[in-house]
Order: structure tokens, then sequence, then C-alpha cells
């Protein structure tokens, strides 16, 4: 245990705001991974163990994880999942593509109903560690809970809520800035890149 002010462990630890800065603009949402690239459960038991230090609503901690990582509950799980909404051409990671590694984040509903934000810091979290480890990430909310639930044995008061992929990426991705027309939708540019269009600091400001 660390008995310390905040800032001051940050400065022992040398963290900076330009490197937390730097790592959520290196955190994009990677949907192509080099499936021959195992990750192992430990490795995704680590990530999970990061929500541990977030900021819970009531300190309640109301939020389960199940790591995936044996090949076929992967595999079984793929189908479950609906990738890249804006890319109707596209159904998702071919085979030698898809991620090798998934965290399901569950909501233990005997607890609470509504786990206010909770869900969105453990994701962040989660695909912040992920990538500061070489690894990528995309949050998935589009997927057949029922189905998922019956496929893991989930009892009734264990509620899938997000799905987490997890795998070595085998795309490059960009921020780029918004254009005049606002377009917010993310593109492959010619080079196959996943390009982000990102508001301005002057747009999201509230003057
Ligand atoms: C709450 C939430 C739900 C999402 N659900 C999906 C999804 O079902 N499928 C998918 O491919 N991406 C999903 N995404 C990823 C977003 O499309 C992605 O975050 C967005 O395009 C911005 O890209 P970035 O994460 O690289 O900044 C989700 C992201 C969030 C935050």
């Amino acid at each position: 245990m660390i008995f310390a002010i905040n800032c001051e462990i940050c400065r022992m630890q040398k963290i900076t705001f330009s490197d937390i800065e730097n790592l959520l603009k290196a955190d994009r949402s990677v949907r192509r991974f080099d499936a021959s690239r195992h990750i192992s459960l430990d490795a995704l038991e680590r990530i999970v163990g990061l929500t541990r230090y977030c900021a819970s609503a009531r300190n309640l901690q109301p939020l389960r994880y199940m790591a995936i990582s044996e090949t076929e509950d992967c595999d079984a799980l793929f189908p479950l999942l609906s990738w890249a909404g804006y890319y109707e051409w596209w159904p998702g990671p071919d085979i030698d593509q898809r991620p090798t590694g998934y965290i399901i984040q569950c909501l233990d509903t005997s607890l609470t109903a509504n786990p206010m934000c909770d869900d969105g810091l453990h994701l962040q979290a989660m695909t912040m560690g992920a990538t500061a480890w070489g690894m990528g990430c995309c949050i998935i909310k589009a997927f057949n809970a029922t189905k998922l639930k019956e496929l893991f044995k989930l009892p009734d008061y264990i509620e899938p809520r997000y799905v987490l992929a997890v795998g070595y990426p085998a795309e490059k991705t960009a921020i780029v800035e918004m254009g005049a027309d606002g377009n917010y939708k993310y593109y492959r540019d010619k080079d196959d890149t996943q390009c982000v269009p990102k508001r301005s600091l002057e747009e999201i400001l509230l003057k």
C-alpha cells in the first residue's frame, strides 16, 4: 500500500501529463489483429486487474469479468459480435485477423441495475493498459447478449454489458482532424489505415 498525495506518486514514478495524452492518442480501436499471436489468460486477467483502481459510483464495484483466451471459446464467441457498423461492406476480421482474447464485462444485477459510468471507466482503463502493453482492443456493444449468456452459462443475475476484443494489432490507425463538414465517421484511407476523425478542442469547449 502506498500512502502519499496523488501528484507525489506521479512525480516519484515519473508519470507526466504528456504520457497520459500520448497513451490516449495511441489507444485507438483495433479491428484487425495478428491471429497467430496468442494472448494468455494471465495477461487478460492482469488487464482486468487495472479496473480495481477505477472510481466507482458509491464505490459499489458491481462489474464482473470473464477472460477468454482458449481458441475454441474465442471461435464460439466471434460470430456473436458485430464489427464497424459504418463498414456495411465488411463482415469483420478474416480468420487470420481475429482477436485472440476477449474480456466480457458483466454487471452483477444483484448489487445494482445501474452501474452509472463505471463500465466506461473500466473499459478505458483496460484499453489503455493493453495498448501500453503492445496489444490493441475494440470495445463491442453490438453483440448477442442472450446467446453469449447461454454460451458461457452465465447465471441469471450476471448481465453481459460489453465485450472487449483483445489482440496484437495488424492494422495502422490514425487520429485525423474532423473536416468542416463535421463528418465523424471513421474510414480506411488509400493505405488501408483506420482513420478516426476527432472534434477539435475549440469545438468541444463551451465558452
Ligand atoms: C460504448 C462503445 C461501444 C462500441 N461498440 C462497438 C461495436 O459494437 N463494434 C465496433 O466495431 N466498435 C465499437 N465501438 C468502437 C467505436 O466505433 C470507436 O470507439 C469509435 O469509432 C472511435 O474510434 P477510436 O476508438 O479509435 O477513437 C464502440 C465504442 C464504444 C465507446
